[in-house]
């Protein structure tokens, strides 16, 4: 598996916000919607060995993160209106703390906060923090079930950093130049991808 954790740091919480407006009122949503876009799609086919973690810490009612399991995915389609659709019906689901409510095939939500993501990830695989200043990842031997964990249009923040950074991870670059995210995670796709072929 290849699991991804993105920190929506302004992204809302609640579901209450227009699909017309994403990019404004709903805290820069649509960077989440073309992270699930990056994480996902093939040309004909989706990925089913990813898990995807929105961590949505803004608006009413934060923390929630945002699952997407490409084992169960339906009804996802390349565009962001319809992807900010899926997250919408998951920020309108009643969920309790502890809770996974599931609101489409292989989409749910949670209360779950950035320090409680990465305490799930401690027990599952090796975490790969994504980082301007990390080795090179073409010199890297990616794991079996990485975590890589990315900022969405703003770094992690020094205390999320600090948290990230005492689960020992590793850090590597995708390339010498400061990307957007959902840009980042086809080029570690493809770098492992091509480890794998
Ligand atoms: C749009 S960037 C965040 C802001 C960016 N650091 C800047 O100064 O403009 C989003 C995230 O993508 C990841 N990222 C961007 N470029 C990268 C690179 N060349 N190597 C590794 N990660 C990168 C980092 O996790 C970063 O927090």
């Amino acid at each position: 598996m290849r699991y991804f954790v993105i920190t929506g740091h302004k992204a809302v919480s609640t579901g209450d916000f227009k699909l017309d407006d994403i990019a404004g009122g709903a805290g820069r949503l649509d960077i989440m919607a073309r992270c699930v876009n990056s994480a996902f799609f093939l040309s004909h086919d989706l990925r089913k060995d990813v898990e995807l973690y929105l961590v949505l810490m803004g608006g009413e009612d934060p923390p929630k993160t945002i699952i997407f399991k490409g084992d169960e995915l339906r009804y996802l389609n390349p565009d962001e209106r319809s992807t900010a659709a899926l997250m919408r019906n998951a920020l309108l689901k009643k969920v309790q703390p502890g809770e996974e409510a599931k609101s489409s095939p292989g989409v749910y939500v949670t209360r779950m906060s950035f320090a409680d993501v990465l305490e799930r990830f401690s027990k599952v695989g090796k975490m790969v923090y994504l980082k301007e200043d990390g080795m090179d990842c073409r010199e890297y031997d990616f794991p079996e079930n990485p975590v890589f964990v990315l900022g969405d249009n703003r770094d992690l923040t020094e205390e999320e950093e600090a948290l990230l950074l005492s689960y020992l991870p590793d850090s590597i670059n995708i390339g010498p130049l400061s990307l957007h995210a959902d840009h980042c995670m086809i080029i570690v796709h493809n770098e492992a991808d091509r480890r794998s072929a």
